[in-house]
Order: C-alpha cells, then sequence, then structure tokens
C-alpha cells in the first residue's frame, strides 16, 4: 500500500477557513472509508494566531454540522516546512501567491474551489474575518461544494 498523502489546507490565519475546511474533508474521507490514505493539516501564511483556537464563528459553524473544531490550534508554513506535505491547498489567490514564493512547487498546489462544477471563475474562499456569521456559513457550504472532488483529484494524483 502506498504512503499517505499529506494534505496542508492553507489560509491566511489559520483561525477560520483552512481548519474548517481540514475538518470537512477529512469528514468526507471517513464517510468514503479513504481516510486512511491521507494526513491532512491546516495552516496560516501568517503568524498572529499561531498556538491559539480556531475562531469561535467556526467552532460554532462546525458544531452546527456536527464536526468538533475545538481541539484545532494554529500553526504557521514557512519555506522550511514546505518539504512536509505533498499538496497544498490554498483559500484564496493570496494564499497561493504567499505559498509560491515559499517555494511549494506549482504542481503540489491547488486552490481549494477549483472543483466546483458550476461555471463560477472565483476561485477564493473569501475570508469570513472580518464579517458575521453568514459568511462562516458561506465558507462552509463552498468547502462542502468541493470536497468530494479534490479527494477524487489527489486519489488519481496518488503515484
Ligand atoms: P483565516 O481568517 O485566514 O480564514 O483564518 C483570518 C484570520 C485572522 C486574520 C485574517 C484572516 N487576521 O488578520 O488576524
Amino acid at each position: 500500500m502506498s504512503k499517505p498523502m499529506r494534505v496542508l489546507f492553507v489560509c491566511l490565519g489559520n483561525i477560520c477557513r483552512s481548519p474548517l475546511a481540514e475538518i470537512i474533508v477529512h469528514g468526507q474521507a471517513e464517510k468514503k472509508g479513504i481516510s486512511h490514505q491521507f494526513i491532512f493539516a491546516s495552516a496560516g501564511t501568517g503568524d498572529w494566531h499561531v498556538g491559539g483556537p480556531a475562531d469561535v464563528r467556526s467552532v460554532q459553524t462546525a458544531a452546527q454540522h456536527g464536526l468538533d473544531l475545538s481541539q484545532h490550534r494554529a500553526q504557521q508554513i514557512t519555506a522550511n516546512k514546505v518539504n512536509d506535505w505533498d499538496w497544498f491547498v490554498a483559500m484564496d489567490d493570496d494564499n497561493r501567491t504567499n505559498l509560491l514564493a515559499m517555494g511549494v512547487p506549482e504542481n503540489r498546489l491547488f486552490m481549494m474551489r477549483q472543483f466546483e462544477t458550476d461555471s463560477s471563475t472565483i476561485l477564493d474562499v473569501p475570508d469570513p474575518y472580518y464579517g458575521g456569521a453568514d459568511g462562516f456559513e458561506d465558507a462552509y457550504a463552498m468547502l462542502c461544494n468541493n470536497a468530494d472532488y479534490m479527494l477524487d483529484y489527489l486519489l488519481q494524483q496518488n503515484d
């Protein structure tokens, strides 16, 4: 059996979007019986919240959908940790730019929303940090809409 794929979800602060992405995709992988094929984690490109919990609004949104984010602790992705991961999933274009600047190879990096089946060309999960609770529910829906396709894509890439 091949080694598990190490997948890192990345946003700015690692307290709102990427922790939700991590727990949603992990939950989907468990439902499909394929979670043993992956190691999932999340990180921020910024260091402001390192060691702290997820934003309470993300914790609440997750809880409303039966997911427990209470144990999350924020971490930062930096250039010296790039080799710890096989795949990087950016929440928005700024995250993508920052990851490329750290030396993440372009062929190991994709956008969380690139799998949506509608014709939307908006590939960002908008940052809900400065908005209201709606933004978190919207982010949750966008993440769910892409989770299954993302897992299929990763399984196809496994070499
Ligand atoms: P996230 O949201 O990148 O989805 O975790 C943010 C969290 C904190 C900040 C910005 C975005 N901040 O500026 O502290």
